[in-house]
């Protein structure tokens, strides 16, 4: 499961854009919302990072169609190409998918909470679905199955959309969604360091540490190597 940074954090992103495999990066209004200076200048920073050829979706803030799509032009024509356009699913927001996916614009249709939803989208042309999982579970809804049913209608309809799942409060979930047959998953920062954090781990790597000064003293194996 491909895996993207959902964050305007500019600091979070140069971090994990550098260490961590991931494709790209998602925002929406409170995560914009949420960092300080220009939200243009925000923007353009984050495309600089991630460079040209990872994915940027940001969401559109307008609600009538015609201001919609003039939305998503300015963001695509500001943001360059791999720019997707995030239209929450509403009556409006499916007209605006047919439309702008007609004319080749990647949309990622969000806030997406139940499989009917998902499928609506899919039909509009959406290049991405993405279901929020937290929101739902505390609903006591079952957002992995969500994802689930999501993967299972996609597949029999042969749907080119793809599951890009959000709204992560456990590392748990995200492995959940993976195991579901999603495409893509966006994860917040902490949540991505989950992913990777175990005590094991750490504790492994000590021994490795302990072991080696134990047996060769102060040698590096890379000094041994090169014959130092
Ligand atoms: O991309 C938006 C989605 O991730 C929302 O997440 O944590 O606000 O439910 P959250």
């Amino acid at each position: 499961m491909r895996i993207l940074l959902d964050t305007a954090n500019i600091n979070d992103i140069r971090y994990f854009n550098e260490y961590y495999p991931i494709e790209g990066v998602t925002t929406n209004p409170t995560i914009l919302s949420k960092e300080k200076g220009n939200v243009i200048e925000n923007l353009s920073e984050i495309r600089r990072i991630i460079g040209p050829e990872k994915e940027l979706h940001v969401q559109v803030t307008e609600t009538s169609f015609d201001r919609i799509i003039r939305e998503a032009e300015a963001l695509v024509s500001t943001f360059g190409k791999n720019t997707f356009v995030k239209i929450p699913v509403t009556d409006v927001g499916l007209k605006v998918t047919k439309h702008l996916s007609e004319r080749g614009f990647g949309v990622t249709v969000t806030a997406v909470l139940t499989a009917a939803q998902g499928m609506l989208a899919s039909n509009a042309g959406a290049s991405y679905v993405a279901p929020y999982i937290s929101r739902s579970e505390n609903l006591c809804a079952d957002g992995i199955g969500t994802v689930a049913d999501i993967a299972e209608i996609f597949k029999a309809s042969g749907s080119a959309t793809q599951i890009l799942a959000a709204s992560f409060k456990t590392a748990k979930e995200v492995l959940d969604v993976a195991v579901a047959g999603c495409h893509a998953a966006t994860i917040g920062s902490s949540i991505m360091k989950m992913l990777i954090s175990h005590t094991t781990t750490d504790t492994s790597i000590q021994g490795f540490e302990r072991d080696w000064r134990s047996a060769y003293g102060s040698s590096t194996l890379l000094e041994l190597l090169e014959g130092k």
